[in-house]
């Protein structure tokens, strides 16, 4: 049975990955949270299901399964398989049987092609399913990730990768025994402002880089760790910074074109407020560079909106902002070279994502935001708890490992 092998091999590779999660999560918090556990939600509110169900475009278009039918997959990704030209929708896995029933009609899926979480494993034979795009909360990306590879598809996997390292090196080896691509869904590698903006930094456009500023942010309304997943440890981790602050680690990093060698942290996690009963509230990092440039980042589930990425130079300084979103960024150079940037519009970074994984299965291209990119970030989300933790500066190697 498919599915016992990739439960067996996903415990083999992983060992003792359920002590490792619970000890992750004692050692960043001192709440402890029940366990996760795979639950149907309903149709989220505003979305907007298609009138007629979309074509497929091309004979060697990629049949992808959407994995989790939430706010994110419903009313962003989805609607956006049909601006990729080489992949359509094949196949989708919900908890949800009505509202599977309902999207299913809508996007034209066949009914033998939706599938429960139970019965997912059914999909090893199924043909008209190349690779799945797991959008389902943090805690489960790493199960549904290696089953998917033990069924021999490609995977295409939401942000943050998973909850630990030990996680992602899990995936990360499950995808190398099945000979199958793992992708991490880092869109703004795709989104023009944040492509001109890496062009930019690498000619010195700012001259020598100094200082980097990164900030994501906003106030929560009320809400339990019960009724959000994202307030949920067992389901999301920390908080904010594996959910929004991971963009602004990552703008610090391909901005710099650098690794940090160091990172010293502090977290803030208030008494009596319910959002904050298990996840930290804000998350403030400061990141050392081998060329002497420091990054800060800032990011909070309770502070007013915010979504920057600076980067100030010897010559001048790059803002974008906002920077990292689905669509609205403002970009422009202050200092020496002033001037504004207009490099294209950043709702095509959907489409160029989907179309940069369907042609890394059919070309067997290299794909820019692997696994590897994944598991160097979350240990630095390891390393940037630690630190806060430990009250210390935390040395890194390159890879990101902490070092003693
Ligand atoms: N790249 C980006 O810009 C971006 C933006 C937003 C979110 N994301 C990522 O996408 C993933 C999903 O986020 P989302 O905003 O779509 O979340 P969401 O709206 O809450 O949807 C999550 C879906 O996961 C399924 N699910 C299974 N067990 C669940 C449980 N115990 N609690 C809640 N949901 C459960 C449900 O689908 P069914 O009802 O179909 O079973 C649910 O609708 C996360 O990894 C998130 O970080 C990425």
């Amino acid at each position: 049975m498919p599915h016992t092998i990739s439960r067996r091999s996903f415990i083999e590779a992983t060992g003792a990955l359920a002590a490792t999660l619970t000890t992750t999560a004692s050692a960043t918090s001192p709440v402890q949270s029940t366990a996760a556990q795979l639950k149907g939600q309903p149709l989220p509110g505003g979305v907007r299901l298609p009138a007629t169900p979309p074509r497929r475009k091309r004979d060697d278009s990629v049949g992808i399964a959407i994995i989790g039918l939430g706010g994110y997959a419903l009313n962003q990704i989805m609607p956006r398989i049909d601006h990729a030209e080489r992949m359509h929708i094949a196949a989708l896995v919900s908890g949800n049987p009505a509202k599977l029933a309902q999207v299913g009609d809508a996007y034209g899926v066949p009914t033998d092609a939706r599938y429960s979480y139970a019965d997912f494993d059914r999909i090893v034979a199924d043909d008209r399913i190349q690779a799945v795009y797991v959008i389902l909360p943090t805690a489960f990306h790493a199960d549904f990730t290696i089953r998917a590879f033990a069924a021999g598809k490609h995977v295409l996997c939401e942000k943050p990768m998973a909850l630990s390292s030990t996680e992602c090196e899990a995936m990360i080896a499950a995808g190398r025994r099945a000979n199958r691509k793992l992708m991490i869904a880092y869109r703004c590698h795709f989104e023009p402002y944040n492509v001109e903006a890496m062009r930019l930094m690498r000619e010195k456009a700012v001259g020598t880089i100094r200082l980097i500023r990164t900030d994501q942010s906003y106030r929560a309304g009320p809400t339990t760790p019960a009724q959000n997943w994202r307030f949920n440890r067992a389901l999301a981790g920390g908080g904010p910074l594996e959910d929004y602050g991971i963009y602004g680690l990552q703008s610090a990093l391909y901005l710099s074109g650098e690794m940090p060698e160091s990172i010293s942290a502090a977290t803030f996690q208030p008494k009596g407020d319910p959002r904050f009963a298990e996840i930290f509230a804000h998350v403030a990092t400061q990141l050392t560079f081998p060329s002497g440039a420091v990054a800060q980042l800032a990011t909070s589930y309770d502070a007013a909106g915010a979504n920057l990425a600076q980067v100030r130079g010897t010559d001048g300084t790059l803002i974008i902002d906002p920077a990292t979103g689905y669509a609205g960024h403002r970009m422009r150079i202050e200092g020496r070279d002033a001037r504004d940037f207009t490099p294209g519009d950043p709702t095509t970074q959907f489409a160029a994502q989907l179309n940069h994984f369907a042609n890394a299965i059919r070309d067997d291209t290299p794909i820019l935001t692997g696994g590897e990119m994944g598991l160097r970030d979350i240990r630095l989300i390891e390393a940037i708890y630690a630190s806060a933790r430990e009250g210390r500066t935390v040395k890194l190697a390159p890879d990101g490992r902490m070092r003693g």
